[in-house]
């Protein structure tokens, strides 16, 4: 039987248990907040389960659950190694690094003085980002050192969380960027997301519209999910003079949107993939 574990029913899960009562595979939801995670104890929740598809909003939450699935033996869709690395913005860059994925010019600083002395080096605009966030929050730009020196001052002045500074160069795209989900080695479908902001989340207001997986967007998309030890994933990428670059990687991919944009059934192809892992 496979488990999706949740904590909140958003439209993406709504679409997860539509897709699991079509396949006709045997299911139960199991709502996070009520799972006891016992060890060497097997709760009621996940007697019959084989498998687990792990959807929390919570990144904390989702990784907790995900490393007690597979201290009982489960098989679980993220691993909890695909969430760690995932999550967190220097790990996926330098795993994306060491397996040769192309992404933009991208440093870590530890201290304020040495993120300026990078941005200095390589000249402005530089990009400023939290290691942990999604939908755009706290993203900066700096156009130049007083710029930067601002947002490093109110960084710290928030207590910012453990001082460390993800510098990127910025990547002048064409009004959008492009997102690619991938379900284990396949790149079933990707949108481009257009918008007049720099910032082009959709959570933000950019505008979802279909993207052809091309070879080029096959090819490094998987790269990058496979960098990361592979699973569902939602890859984003920026078109640029030197290629396709990866920006980031997401492992709790939202689809709801994307499914009429793309044609792509794009739950299904989650569950059946997450089926196949299940244990015997
Ligand atoms: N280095 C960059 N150059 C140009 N645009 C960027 C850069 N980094 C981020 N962006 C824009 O900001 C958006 C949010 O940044 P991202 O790294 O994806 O953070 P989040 O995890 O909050 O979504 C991206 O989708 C992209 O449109
Ligand atoms: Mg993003």
């Amino acid at each position: 039987m496979l488990a999706i574990l949740y904590d909140r029913i958003r439209g993406d899960e709504r679409m997860l248990f539509d897709a699991a009562f079509e396949l006709g595979i045997p299911w139960k939801k199991v709502y996070l907040p009520q799972l006891r995670m016992e060890l060497g104890a097997r709760p009621d929740a996940l007697k019959e389960v084989t498998v687990g598809l792990e959807r929390s909003v919570s990144q904390s939450r989702g990784l907790a659950a995900a490393r007690y699935l597979e201290a009982l033996g489960l098989p679980v869709v993220n691993r909890p190694e695909v969430i760690e690395a995932a999550g967190d913005k220097w790990a996926t860059s330098t795993q994306l690094a060491r397996a040769g994925v192309p992404q933009p010019r991208t440093a870590l600083a530890v201290s304020p003085e040495e993120a300026i002395a990078l941005a200095e080096d390589w000249g402005y605009p530089v990009v400023l980002k939290p290691v942990v966030g999604s939908w755009g929050r706290m993203v900066s730009k700096a156009n130049d050192r007083d710029a930067l020196e601002a947002i490093l001052e109110h960084k710290a002045f928030m207590g910012y969380q453990h001082q460390l500074y993800y510098l990127q160069e910025y990547v002048e795209k064409p009004g959008r960027d492009i997102r690619v989900f991938v379900v284990g080695d396949e790149a079933i479908a990707a949108i481009y997301r257009k918008s007049a902001h720099w910032i082009t989340n959709t959570a933000r207001g950019g505008e979802a519209e279909n993207c052809p997986v091309t070879d080029e967007i096959f090819e490094v998309s998987v790269a990058a999910a496979r960098a990361l030890g592979g699973g569902v994933l939602a890859i984003d990428l920026f078109e640029s003079e030197r290629g396709l670059l990866v920006n980031e990687v997401n492992h709790t991919m939202e689809f709801k949107n994307s499914v009429r944009t793309t044609g792509v059934n794009i739950p299904r192809k989650i569950l059946e993939y997450a089926w196949k892992q299940a244990a015997g």
